[in-house]
Parts: structure tokens; C-alpha cells; sequence
């Protein structure tokens, strides 16, 4: 069988280390247990696992408490952590254009049923957020700054430490879920107040498992409450981290998985991780810069984006236009009047190349408005540590001969 070659890890990552699901098996088969609810061995060996897999987490940030780290389902629930447990009524809450909808639904639906005021800062054709634009927008109101870190539609990196300098003393919800693991966060460089991530992207991790970060003196209600195997004598939810957050049973074998994948970035190093995803991001683009009938979308330099890339077939550059037409990353690319919809393209490079893609709008439909790809969006190629300069070269191959097509 030929072999299948996996460009989707922006959705999820594909392979995973052996040892996550060496460490998940082994918890499943040795420890089972459930922590912090007994004083058997089990229950203590699944306790430190967990305890473990946060400090983990929190030496891969740089978060000096792990308690303030909470352990979610993924990124959406981390975010709805946060929007939902800390706005309040008639709160003015800032987002930006490359918003996930695990963003911008939670906020559209709190602007409907609480009234809270949404402002969204425009990005550029490349997806770069305008920061002049931010420092108007901000009000005595504004309550929350959300940004995504990386743009799962053209990786787009923005500048956190600028938005930081720019919203001041405001909370920032940072929307890591597809830089950490790929990226160095380092949540004190960055003032990064709430830190979302999820477990299985770039983490390498299982899917299942996702974190929260929250700054010591900023308070949130819970999304859930219920038993925590603490105070069990109250029928009050403890107010304490993380416990607060921690209702019920949670997905301890995915937290596992987490940490052995965590050990695993330690040790192979997110610099090593990233300098192969950016040279193998660096290859597709100069295969396809000049090929006519495609459009980039996106920075197109790897240094400035996660090692995603989005791509139209055939769209049309009015004649005349040059670089600052939006959508092509600033190069003008010749292009043909004819379209070939992204999910003819998605089916191509499953059926005749066993390439596996994304296709569409990927949750982030503001994002295509800035990219000029709404409504039906782009093929989306996005690499891992585990694709290989062959796998690129064949997946150039392609686009080259369905663009040619
Ligand atoms: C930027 C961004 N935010 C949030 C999410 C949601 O992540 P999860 O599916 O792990 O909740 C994704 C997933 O694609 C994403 O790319």
C-alpha cells in the first residue's frame, strides 16, 4: 500500500510519539485509577501521572504555580472557560479577525443573551493584526483581550508582546492552540493572562486533553461544578485552583498521553521541532511560489507563521492588480479565470495522491474575510515534526499538477 502522507496536523497531529501511547496504554492497564479520591496505590500513581503532566505544562510555559493550570477537554472548552466564567453584563470584550469559532461563537452568543460589546480588530491581507486599530478600539470598559496566537487558516504568528504594550493592564486570552508545542510560549514574556492550549495539535498529545492557564489574582467562575474528591464535606464548590475547575472525572489517561508527550518535546526540543516544520514550510512555498494558477495565502515566511499553508486554486487576480491585491501574501501570482473549489481539490488529493488535506473555511470564517477566501475558503496543507522533505516534495508534485490541470 502506498503510503498515505498526513498534511492536517493543524486539525490534529498525526503520528504521535510511540511513547504517548505507550503511556497511555500502561495507564490503562496498570494504573486505572481514579486520583486524588483514595489512598490506595493506584489512586496515588494516577495522582502523581497527573500532578507530573502539570508541572510539566508549567515548566513549558513558564507558569510558576502548575495549580493555576487547569486540565479541559481541548482549546474550545478552555476558552469557554474564560469567556463565559469571567465577563460580565455590558463588558466591551476586543477580538481580532483570525478568531477560531470556539472564540467567536462563546462571545457572539454572550454579545446576544448578556449584552456584552464585541469589537473585532481588522487583519491585513496577510493576516497580521492592525495594532493601531487595537489602541483606538480599547475602552475604560473593555474587559478581555482575545488573540489567537497562530491562525489555523495561514499560520499567521501575531505579536503578543506588542498587543500586550498596546492593551496594558487589560486580561489577554491568548488562543495558543496552534502554537504550543510549536512555538516557545513563555507566558511572563509574553503577559499572557489566560492561556488556552489544547493536548493534541502541536502538543503531540492525545485528543481529549487541553489546559487552561490562569494568572494568579484573576478569578473565574466555573463552567461546572460538582464532585472534586476535595472538602467533600461542602456542597459548595471549592474556590481554589485547580480543583475549582476540575469537576468529575477527567480524562486521566488522555493526561498521560500528555505528559509523555511533553517529555518527548523536552527532550527532542520545541527549537528542533520548529526549525524542521519552518524548513519543511520553507520548501513548500518556494516549490509553489511561482506556479500559475494557485494562490499562497498567509505571511509566506516561515519564520513569521506556524507551518501552515493555505492555498486557492485558480482564483483570479484582477488584471493589473500587484502585490497589494490582498490574499497571495503580497506576491501577485498569474492565474488563470477558472476555479477549481477547494473541495474538489480535497477530493483530488485524496483519490489520486493520498494526500490528506483540509478543505474550507476551518472554523474561522472572519479570517477567510480578511484573506479574501470567504465563502468557500482554502485548501489547507499543514505539516509536523513527523513530515518529511519527501513528503512536501510529493505534495508540491501534486499541487502543481492539478493547478496545471
Ligand atoms: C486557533 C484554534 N483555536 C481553537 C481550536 C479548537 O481546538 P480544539 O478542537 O482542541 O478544541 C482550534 C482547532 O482547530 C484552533 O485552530
Amino acid at each position: 500500500m502506498k503510503k498515505r502522507i498526513y498534511m492536517d496536523n493543524a486539525a490534529t497531529s498525526f503520528p504521535k510519539p510511540p511513547r504517548v501511547v505507550e503511556a497511555m496504554v500502561r495507564f490503562m492497564t496498570e494504573v486505572g485509577a481514579n486520583p486524588g479520591r483514595s489512598t490506595h496505590e493506584q489512586s496515588m500513581e494516577a495522582a502523581h501521572i497527573v500532578d507530573s503532566t502539570r508541572e510539566k505544562l508549567a515548566r513549558l510555559f513558564n507558569i510558576r504555580d502548575p495549580k493555576r493550570i487547569v486540565f479541559t477537554l481541548n482549546a474550545t472548552e478552555s476558552l469557554n472557560t474564560v469567556i463565559y466564567g469571567f465577563l460580565n453584563a455590558h463588558d466591551h470584550v476586543i477580538v481580532t479577525q483570525m478568531e477560531h469559532n470556539s472564540v467567536l461563537r462563546p462571545i457572539r452568543h454572550l454579545e446576544k443573551s448578556m449584552g456584552i460589546e464585541v469589537s473585532v480588530i481588522p487583519c491585513d491581507k496577510m493576516g497580521f493584526l492592525d495594532l493601531d486599530f487595537l489602541s483606538k478600539t480599547i475602552r475604560p470598559t473593555t474587559a478581555l483581550v482575545c488573540v489567537n496566537h497562530a491562525s489555523n487558516v495561514c499560520g499567521v504568528i501575531q505579536d503578543i508582546k506588542s498587543v500586550r504594550g498596546i492593551i496594558d493592564g487589560i486580561p489577554l486570552l491568548l488562543d495558543a492552540a496552534q502554537t504550543a508545542g510549536e512555538l516557545n510560549i513563555d507566558v511572563e514574556e509574553l503577559g499572557v493572562d489566560f492561556l488556552a492550549f489544547t493536548g493534541h495539535k502541536a502538543l503531540l498529545g492525545p485528543q481529549g486533553v487541553g489546559g487552561l492557564y490562569v494568572r494568579e489574582g484573576l478569578n473565574l467562575e466555573p463552567l461546572k461544578r460538582g464532585g472534586t474528591g476535595s472538602f467533600s464535606e461542602s456542597q459548595d464548590q471549592p474556590d481554589f485552583f485547580p480543583d475549582a475547575f476540575e469537576s468529575g472525572t477527567r480524562n486521566n489517561v488522555g493526561i498521560a498521553g500528555l505528559g509523555a508527550a511533553v517529555d518527548f518535546l523536552f527532550e527532542t526540543g520545541i527549537d528542533t521541532i520548529r526549525n524542521h516544520c519552518m524548513s519543511l514550510l520553507r520548501v513548500l512555498i518556494d516549490e509553489l511560489v511561482s506556479v500559475p494558477g494557485i494562490v499562497l495565502y498567509g505571511p509566506l515566511d516561515p519564520e513569521k507563521q506556524a507551518p501552515i499553508l493555505s492555498v486557492t486554486f485558480d482564483r483570479a487576480l484582477p488584471d493589473g492588480l500587484d502585490m497589494s491585491f490582498g490574499g497571495c501574501g503580497g506576491r501577485a501570482i498569474p492565474a488563470t479565470f477558472e476555479t477549481l473549489h477547494p473541495h474538489e481539490v480535497g477530493t483530488i488529493l485524496r483519490d489520486e495522491y493520498e494526500i490528506s488535506v483540509r478543505v474550507g473555511l476551518h472554523c474561522a470564517p472572519l479570517a477567510h474575510q480578511a484573506l479574501g477566501t470567504f465563502p468557500d475558503g482554502t485548501v489547507r496543507f499543514s505539516l509536523g515534526f513527523f513530515n518529511t522533505v519527501q513528503d512536501v516534495e510529493i505534495t508540491a508534485a501534486a499541487i502543481k499538477r492539478i493547478a496545471e490541470k
